[in-house]
């Protein structure tokens, strides 16, 4: 069972990149999972299946994070806390002294605390704080709070509904220029949220370089996507300005 964890693990990043990793250069407890392909709870035991986004876009979330250095960043989903670690490890590597709040109403029910545990191995505790309530709480009370984000991460719940929500509260504290990324983008109802974000806000996609981690050739993939519009998991977008359109705009999406 440990061993199919690991294959699937070393599939899923590519296998090459494992020695490559900046992030994983950096942070111990990330590369301890990607190499294992499990998690310890807090007894110390391996639980197999650590889930969670794959190490080339961990590594591209934590190389834009360190490069944009954002004072506040917001997450929707941590699980196990993969794209934590590349969040706090991104913010800590940039020196801007930011934060990030992690949203997951089940951390310690379903995730039996794995992902916090995670973030206190790594010594990060103290740029992360846990909202542990439902997005559609969490993210009105945080608005409520006036709250400005300069970096937004969407993984939770991936209904249409919850990845429109989602973003459009984080629209709202998203300062122009801020960046908003989504995960499980070949998800229909991802890919609806983002063109409804391209066609009702003013925002330009980041061109990061993302590969799946099967094709590492650029080449290829760039010749893939052309002819069959397959598109890769994770894409982030920049916010240009605070644009909003008139009480009775629509555009088709
Ligand atoms: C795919 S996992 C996130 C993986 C994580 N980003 C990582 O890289 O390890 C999706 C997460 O969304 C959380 N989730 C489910 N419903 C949610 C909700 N209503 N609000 C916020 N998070 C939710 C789940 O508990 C789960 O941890």
């Amino acid at each position: 069972m440990r061993a199919v964890s690991v294959l699937r693990q070393r599939l899923s990043t590519g296998g090459r990149l494992l020695g490559q990793s900046q992030l994983l250069a950096r942070n111990d407890v990330l590369r301890e999972l990607f190499t294992s392909g499990c998690v310890r709870d807090a007894s110390g035991a391996l639980l197999d299946e650590a889930g969670g986004i794959s190490l080339s876009y961990a590594e591209a979330l934590y190389q834009l994070v360190r490069a944009r250095k954002p004072q506040l960043a917001v997450e929707v989903g941590m699980a196990n806390g993969i794209s934590t670690l590349a969040i706090l490890t991104g913010l800590r590597d940039s020196g801007s002294g930011g934060h990030l709040i992690s949203i997951d109403p089940h951390q310690g029910r379903s995730w039996r605390g794995v992902g916090v545990l995670q973030v206190c191995r790594a010594g990060l505790e103290d740029h992360h704080t846990l909202v542990e309530e439902p997005d559609y709480l969490a993210l009105p009370d945080l608005l409520r709070a006036n709250t400005r984000v300069d970096f937004a991460y969407i993984d939770g719940w991936h209904t249409f509904d919850h990845a429109l929500l989602n973003w459009w509260y984080l629209d709202k504290m998203l300062k122009p220029g801020g960046i908003v990324g989504f995960n499980d983008c070949r998800y229909r109802a991802v890919r609806r949220t983002i063109s409804f974000l391209l066609t009702h806000r003013s925002y330009r996609e980041l061109e990061l370089g993302i590969t799946p981690n099967i094709l590492r050739a650029p080449w290829l993939w760039r010749s893939i996507r052309r002819v069959s519009g397959w598109t890769v998991t994770d894409r982030y977008f920049e916010k240009l300005d605070a644009w909003e359109p008139d009480w009775d705009f629509y555009a088709p999406f």
